[in-house]
């Protein structure tokens, strides 16, 4: 491509004089830094609970053996309509409704998944037809267990550069899928379900302070699920489905969880002693006991809901963060710390304040009408979607082919002819 085809300074032979150029009044400009403050949360859980008495008669396991190297008693295992679309979107709807929030209003939905049912198109694209979010964009994000904290901060920095409003970041996982089912080391360990949350622009302080990101693909080996452009299966491996060195993991995942809460702290301007509550993503109650004592805090920090669904990977945490709220462990303006771990390798740490915008929701009437209003919203998504779709069929019965008029074989041989008459020349 030409570097100066004379259109910018309408002389092809100068290149412009920039010393000289007037300002342009239009040029980007950093806009006022908002903040990205969590106003909306929900979840959704299959309704199967699998007990560790009921796995001990699918491999050779038992619950003592599951409990005392795990902490998991039970675990949510998705029937056939469960899918990570679905239960993304009870789980943004739930969040939508916490916030009283259009789907109107959304601009961006991400949802962090490793078990998607397609690769494309993206879990976040069905999601925002689903719920009628007609000017939000969508997509989904792959990094493993620690993808839900990699969108939180992704949606985060898009508010905060004033690029975005408001956006959804939602993890769902249908871990059932991919597992193994002969293989007793991972089989009982994973569970599946959904937890989204809103963040929402404001130009009052508080919210998403910070977060770091890592990955350490040297040790991609450790943990996966290969899939469709695997050319190379390793032996022991089948595609599709979830393989992992648990203990190696296991290393890695104390180690790191100790790292990522030490440097965000240190990034966001916080202590250990100002953190409220942790919320990590739940593998193993074991990790959490080992991290709390290597950040010499009281275990009680940490919170956990392992023993009820085992580990749901991108969906744990904002499960563990709708849970900890209901229970009471989270509170307006509370600092909390949300840490993910997982394939990759990957890791991600984000320092926020929980609820620090004043709640909007009235109850009552007024509530009760905007739950109408979005109610009414996924009702026309229906059919807007079923209409689109009649319509493109139409479309294409009655148009036939978008460029039937082009043909290539035409220009093909004219070019050819004009080839040959310069080469007689
Ligand atoms: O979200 C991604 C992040 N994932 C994680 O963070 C998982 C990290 N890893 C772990 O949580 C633990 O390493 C496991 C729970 C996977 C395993 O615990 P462990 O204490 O590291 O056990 P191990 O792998 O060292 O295995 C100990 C024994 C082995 O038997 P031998 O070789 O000592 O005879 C295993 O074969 O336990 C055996 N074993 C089981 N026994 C009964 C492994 N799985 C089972 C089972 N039931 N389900």
């Amino acid at each position: 491509m030409a570097a100066n085809d004379g259109r910018l300074n309408g002389n092809r032979a100068q290149p412009p004089d920039r010393s000289e150029r007037p300002h342009a009044t239009h040029a980007w400009q950093p806009r006022h830094t908002r903040y990205a403050h969590l106003t909306g949360w929900g979840i959704r859980l299959p309704e199967r609970i699998v007990t560790n008495a009921e796995l001990e008669a699918v491999v050779e396991t038992t619950d003592d053996w599951i409990r005392t190297r795990t902490g998991i008693q039970e675990r949510r295992i998705a029937n056939d309509r469960e899918t990570v679309t679905l239960m993304g979107f009870e789980a943004a709807r739930a969040a939508l409704n916490r916030a009283n929030v259009l789907p109107s209003a959304i601009d961006l939905i991400i949802v962090a998944t490793s078990t998607p049912e397609d690769i494309y198109p993206s879990s976040a694209s069905k999601i925002q037809d689903l719920l009628g979010a007609t000017q939000a964009g969508a997509f989904d994000l792959s990094a493993a267990c620690s993808g839900f904290v990699y969108g939180l901060n992704m949606a985060a920095q898009a508010i905060r550069s004033g690029s975005i409003n408001t956006a959804l970041v939602i993890g769902s996982e249908v871990n059932s899928r991919v597992l193994d089912w002969t293989d007793r080391s991972t089989c009982v360990l994973f569970g599946d379900g959904a937890g989204a949350v809103l963040l929402e622009g404001s130009d009052q302080a508080g919210g998403f302070m910070d977060a770091v990101l890592g990955s350490d693909g040297s040790g991609a080996e450790l943990l996966g699920i290969p899939t469709i452009g695997t050319t190379n299966l390793p032996e022991g491996r089948q595609m599709h489905k979830l393989h992992m060195d648990g203990r190696e993991v296991f290393r890695f995942a104390v180690h790191i969880i100790t790292e990522s809460v030490r440097q965000v702290l240190d990034k966001a301007g916080l202590s250990l002693a100002d953190v409220d509550l942790i919320v990590p993503h739940q593998a193993n109650q074991r990790i959490l006991s080992a991290a709390a004592r290597n950040l010499n805090v009281s275990e009680a920090l940490f919170y956990s809901n392992v023993h009820r669904y085992g580990n749901t990977s991108a969906a744990s945490i904002p499960i563990a963060l709708y849970e900890a709220e209901r229970e009471g462990r989270l509170k307006p303006n509370d600092n909390v710390i949300v840490v993910g771990f997982g394939g990759g390798l990957t890791w991600a740490a984000a320092a926020l304040q929980w609820q620090s915008v004043q709640e909007r929701a009235p109850k009552g009437l007024a509530y009760r009408l905007s739950q109408g209003r979005r109610e009414l919203q996924y009702i026309t998504a229906f059919w807007r979607a079923r209409a689109l779709k009649t319509y493109r069929r139409l479309e294409a019965a009655l148009r036939g082919s978008p460029a039937k008029h082009a043909n290539l074989r035409e220009s093909a041989p004219a070019k050819g002819k004009e080839e040959s008459a310069r080469d007689k020349r």
